[in-house]
């Protein structure tokens, strides 16, 4: 049966290369199926770390049919990562909660190629702490679902990542590519601020901190 998948699982998926995957956070297991349905993948790992989602996770791969190739788990984060999966996705979390289950347990990485992260929060640092951990920014897509933006990176292990403040904070491709999503992402928030202080209720203070965000802005559009 073809399921419906959002536009941002369908980014993601389209980011995932052809590898063992493990999906964590797996919740309703779409992204798995997807991947497995397209061909994309032959095998791989639902995980989830709590018991409502896992019951979800494992009707939703029976009901498919691709319980046999799709492994779901009941385990926190990637402390129990098989030692063939190649690629990790990471999608829908906020970015801090994304860093801390990578950095639980490093070596459980030792196998892994490639990281596709969609963070719902604290990109930058994301970019930040990834580069940090043997991995680089190969790929990043920015889309729009329902009125909000999502920026979708994928992380491929490399020796040395070098990223400027300004790439860690627009993204290294994305501010390169600057497309129309991306500018429209910023120019929001550029008109955002000039509602903000015509409002003429902030304080001096804050009206210069959102100046000096706003001239931030302008240069990378
Ligand atoms: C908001 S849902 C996102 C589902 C899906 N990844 C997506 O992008 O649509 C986040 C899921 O991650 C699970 N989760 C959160 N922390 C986790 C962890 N440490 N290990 C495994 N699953 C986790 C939650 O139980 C929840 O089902």
């Amino acid at each position: 049966m073809e399921i419906k998948i959002s536009k941002r699982l369908e980014t993601i998926a389209a980011m995932v290369p052809k590898s063992i995957v493990a999906d964590i956070g797996s919740d309703h297991g779409k992204l798995m199926i997807e991947l497995f349905n397209s061909g994309k993948i032959t095998k791989g790992y639902a995980v989830e770390n709590k018991k409502g989602p896992y019951n979800r996770l494992v009707k939703a791969l029976e009901e498919e049919g691709v319980i046999d190739h799709v492994i779901p788990m009941l385990s926190d984060g990637i402390t129990e990562l098989p030692k063939c999966v190649t690629t990790v996705v990471i999608a829908g979390m906020g970015g801090k909660a994304i860093v801390n289950i990578l950095k639980k347990d490093l070596r459980k990485l030792d196998n892994v190629e490639t990281l596709v992260i969609d963070a719902h929060s604290c990109i930058p640092f994301v970019r930040d702490e990834v580069s940090k951990i043997g991995y680089s920014i190969s790929e990043e897509k920015i889309i729009k679902e329902d009125g909000i933006f999502y920026e979708i990176i994928r992380f491929t292990k490399s020796d040395v990542a070098f990223y400027s403040d300004d790439d860690i904070e627009f993204g290294p491709i994305l501010r390169k590519e600057k497309s129309a999503l991306f500018k429209e992402k910023y120019q929001s928030r550029i008109d955002e601020i000039d509602n903000l202080i015509s409002s003429k209720k902030l304080p001096y203070n804050r009206i210069a901190i959102l100046t000096a965000e706003k001239t931030k802005l302008e240069t990378i559009l």
